[in-house]
């Protein structure tokens, strides 16, 4: 099942915030309505998030045929939706670029962005487990952040990709997934997807993470990112530069799996980079709170990012 596609006129998708307790497809029409759905997560994770850029001009492009300055507006409106992952803005402007050709050549070329995002998640987990056996000497017990299985992209996922795939070849020793504050998606989406897997799992608050680590219970840390800098600096969901200390700290890889589609080489670190802030009502209704979505993990800490076409070795000096 695709999280996210066209159907029959519209952009369906799958309604992350109703999950695990339902699995309800949402049938979305208009713009307004797609950028509603990525703020509020319906839809969400880097790769899924640049298909619906993509189909949301597509969406644009019908409901503004007649009104460009109308559809320039929508499309701007797609485009900022969320500000951190770098695969919003590129779906979008990918798609945009097609505007001359009219709908159909809009509508092809979200296709294609949607079709090049899967075969990049089957070619990243079959990379990325080829990694984590070598790095590892044998089949891991990972411990993962967020969500990062098809949810996050449109079929297959990154990171949770590749745990699938080491399952799949009989190369996977164990998981922990991390419950990630405040909204859940390790604890809601990734559970979930691994319990459909048929997957063996145990779940961690975020904090446990390093002294799991520590304690010796996962053999690497394997996630995703909404952004790799030029410098090799990983943004992704907060948390992450927690795990990426301890996975230091424990002496285990930290590897990081996300499509080429990622991968920003006009953004030079990650001090660059927006983090999105979601605001106070997600922590708590009671008190003041700060709440940013993602942090930076500085490359130094990184051991090696997968994408769908190379195996970057920061460890050894390597650059994206
Ligand atoms: O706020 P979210 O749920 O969109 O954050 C998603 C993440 O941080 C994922 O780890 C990242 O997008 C990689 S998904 C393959």
């Amino acid at each position: 099942m695709r999280t996210i596609d066209w159907v029959d006129g519209a952009v369906e998708l799958i309604d992350q915030t109703a999950l695990p307790g339902e699995l309800r497809i949402l049938r979305v029409t208009s713009v307004a309505d797609l950028v509603a759905a990525i703020r509020s997560l319906a839809v969400r994770g880097a790769p899924a998030l640049g298909v619906a850029g993509a189909f949301g001009v597509v969406l644009a492009a019908r409901e503004f045929a007649d009104d460009p300055a109308g559809l320039a507006a929508a499309v701007r409106d797609v485009e900022v939706a969320r500000p951190t992952a770098v695969n919003l803005a590129r779906g979008v402007r990918r798609a945009a670029a097609r505007l001359e050709d009219g709908f159909d050549g809009v509508l092809a070329e979200a296709c294609a962005v949607r079709d090049e995002e899967i075969a990049a998640s089957a070619a990243m987990a079959a990379l990325g487990a080829d990694l984590m056996v070598d790095l590892c000497g044998g089949p891991p017990r990972v411990l993962t952040h967020c969500n990062t299985g098809g949810l996050a992209a449109v079929v297959g996922g990154t990171a949770l990709g590749v745990v699938v795939e080491l399952q799949r070849r009989g190369s996977l020793a164990g998981v922990i997934a991390s419950e990630t504050r405040p909204l859940l998606q390790g604890a809601r989406l990734t559970a979930w997807e691994l319990e459909q897997a048929g997957i063996e799992f145990r779940v961690a608050v975020d904090s446990a993470g390093p002294f799991l680590l520590a304690r010796g219970e996962a053999d690497a840390v394997i996630l995703g990112a909404d952004r790799i800098c030029a410098n090799g600096d990983v943004i992704n969901k907060v948390g992450t530069y927690a795990h990426a200390l301890g996975a230091r700290r424990a002496g285990v890889p930290f590897v990081v799996v996300a499509p080429e589609t990622t991968v920003d080489l006009d953004t030079p670190d990650g001090a660059a980079v927006e983090i999105e802030d979601r605001g106070a009502a997600e922590v708590t209704a009671y008190w003041a709170a700060v709440n940013p979505a993602f942090d930076v993990t500085p490359h130094d800490l990184v051991t090696a990012i997968v994408t769908d076409r190379r195996v970057i070795r920061l460890d050894r000096g390597e650059k994206p």
